[in-house]
């Protein structure tokens, strides 16, 4: 019998999105971010300005990104929305369900970045990418990347780093498990040991991320509209030999806007 999914708990975007920048700092996406930028530009067949990111998050990869493009940020949480702005007082964000929210304009470019793990069903996944062509300009390019999938799923694996400091250091525990390889997500449960000048409080927090092989995603992808170009996204800090299935995804010119 399948294990039925817990509802989960994204305290990491909730109470504790003050951790957010601490936990994942802002100089940690910028080879990320430079990564995009580039694979924009040579994936586009019209010039780039302006870029909807769908679930912005903290807007961590925008503060890079924001040197190159004119960046518009879409996030379902309104304390992340409330960092983001904060950090990038030159783009705009708006709270949003990046499966369905429609803010009436097109873009140049559009990027997925990690918030695509929480599209936990194909029609969530689906309507992310819908969401993603109906705002593309055509000849505009879409990215986004799998960052895990059943083939390489590594069950239990557990990682801990320890950040902040001055007043407030945080030793984060990371550990993903799948219940029931059967179905088409995992938990990634994360414990936070908060020491705040010495004093140490514990919390926890779970997450649901999404597990669909590779054809699920090209196959809503092209559903969705696109054309797809499978590449590869790697970082220097990545373990040897490890990279993820990026999609460089474009809209055909002659597509209506929406
Ligand atoms: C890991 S964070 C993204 C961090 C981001 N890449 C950055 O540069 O700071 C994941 C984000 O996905 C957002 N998210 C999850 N489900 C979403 C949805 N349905 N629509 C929009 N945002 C969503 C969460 O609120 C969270 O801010």
């Amino acid at each position: 019998m399948a294990y039925s999914r817990p509802d989960p708990e994204n305290r990491l975007y909730g109470d504790l999105a003050w951790a957010w920048p601490l936990i994942s700092p802002p100089e940690t996406y910028v080879e990320e971010a430079e990564t995009f930028a580039r694979t924009i530009r040579e994936g586009s067949s019209i010039p780039v300005t302006t870029v909807l990111h769908l679930g912005s998050g903290g807007g961590h990869v925008d503060w890079r990104l924001k040197r190159d493009f004119e960046i518009t940020g879409v996030d379902l949480s309104e304390a992340m929305v409330g960092l983001s702005r904060r950090l990038n007082p030159e783009a705009t964000y708006v709270v949003g369900d990046m499966r369905t929210v429609r803010l009436g304009r097109l873009f140049d470019a559009v990027l997925i970045h990690d918030a695509i793990v929480y599209m936990l069903t194909e029609d969530d996944l689906r309507a992310c990418f819908e969401t993603a062509f109906a705002h593309l300009r055509p000849g505009g390019v879409m990215i986004t990347y799998v960052e895990a999938e059943p083939s390489t799923f590594v069950q239990n694996r557990t990682t801990a780093s320890t950040r902040g400091g001055g007043d407030v250091e945080i030793v984060f525990v990371e550990n993903d498990y799948d219940p029931d390889p059967s179905d088409t997500w995992f938990e990634t449960t994360f414990v936070y040991l908060i020491r705040r000048d010495g004093k140490l409080t514990i919390e926890t927090d779970r997450h649901l991320c999404n597990l669909f092989p590779v054809p699920v995603w090209t196959e809503n992808l092209r559903a969705a509209g696109f054309r797809i170009e499978e590449t590869t996204f790697g970082h220097s800090e990545f373990p040897e030999g490890l990279t993820y299935p990026m999609f460089v995804c474009t809209k055909p010119e002659a597509t209506s806007a929406e």
